[in-house]
């Protein structure tokens, strides 16, 4: 089984950027922004560039061999990627020889995902569109950016084929505890649209366990994995990539200001005495299988 060299990323789409966003703090509830049940799919929040992307999240890619082994697909299986990105992981699962079909919401990673001669769709992962296609449903990092699970876990239970997988790894509970605590903080004080300035959703195995099980699938293995990563490219890359959607709401010359206290916040717990910042990732890993 080939390990992934590389891997992919997730979707999501521009949000308009007021300069000062005066909103209600804190962040909203738990319960609307990250287990709401009604059925509209939250607005897209992330904007990606596929170059930054590429530059400042390799980390990303390093990380994903165990979940791909977990995906264990064969050849002739149909495979949804589910936040398929820019396809480097749909193109590792192609290699196996199955039949795969990339899903994501970002135009500029979709594109790079076409160049590689993958087929894939723009598609919200809340709204997924399939019935009984696929024998699995594989995602990596992608879910903690769509703040509705019970709407995905529904989509990709429509998408499988009784008993067919659903394998994926994410960012579970803890994750980027401190860069996510510096960021409130600088969000909070330059009023930042609350919505916008940590919108992952990071669930303990116990709450996305009984998401799946209680969406009709049966949880064959699910683990929480604390991961330190050092950041090749620095902590200044990993904002700009990943927390774009704090720092999108200010305009420049503030928003080089804001990341620069970001980061300072940061410095004592995340940079060690030769400049190497870790990152403290934290992922779920499961897989889980749909009912007959
Ligand atoms: C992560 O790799 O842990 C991560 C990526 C994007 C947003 C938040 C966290």
């Amino acid at each position: 089984m080939p390990r992934p060299k590389h891997t992919k990323t997730r979707s999501h789409q521009p949000v308009p950027s007021p300069r000062c966003w005066r909103a209600a703090w804190p962040e909203p509830s738990s319960a609307s922004l990250q287990f709401g049940s009604n059925t509209a799919p939250p607005k897209p929040i992330q904007r990606w560039s596929a170059s930054d992307y590429a530059k400042n999240g390799r980390f990303v890619q390093e990380m994903a061999g165990a979940v791909f082994a977990m995906l264990a697909s064969k050849p002739g299986e149909r495979i949804l990627d589910l936040g398929c990105g820019d396809g480097v992981l749909t193109t590792e699962i192609k290699a196996t020889g199955a039949d795969v079909l990339g899903v994501d919401l970002s135009d500029e990673l979709l594109a790079v995902a076409r160049m590689k001669g993958l087929r894939v769709r723009k598609l919200d992962g809340h709204a997924l569109d399939f019935v009984s296609e696929f024998d699995a449903v594989f995602s990596n990092m992608a879910l903690h950016w769509m703040r509705k699970p019970k709407l995905v876990i529904a989509g990709v239970y429509r998408a499988l084929k009784p008993r067919g997988r659903f394998v994926a790894e994410f960012g579970g509970h803890g994750n980027v505890a401190a860069i996510a605590t510096a960021m409130r903080a600088v969000g909070v004080l330059r009023n930042g649209n609350p919505e916008l300035v940590t919108p992952w959703f990071f669930p303990t195995v116990e709450e996305y366990g009984a998401l799946l099980t209680e969406g009709g699938f049966t949880v064959k293995e699910i683990a929480l994995v604390p991961r330190l990563t050092p950041l090749k490219t620095g902590i200044e890359g990993w904002l700009r990539t990943f927390g774009r959607s704090l720092f999108d709401q200010f305009a420049e010359p503030e928003r080089t200001k804001f990341v620069g206290k970001v980061i300072e916040l940061l410095r004592p717990s995340l940079c060690d005495s030769r400049g190497v910042w870790t990152a403290d990732h934290v992922r779920v890993r499961f897989i889980a299988e749909r009912g007959a």
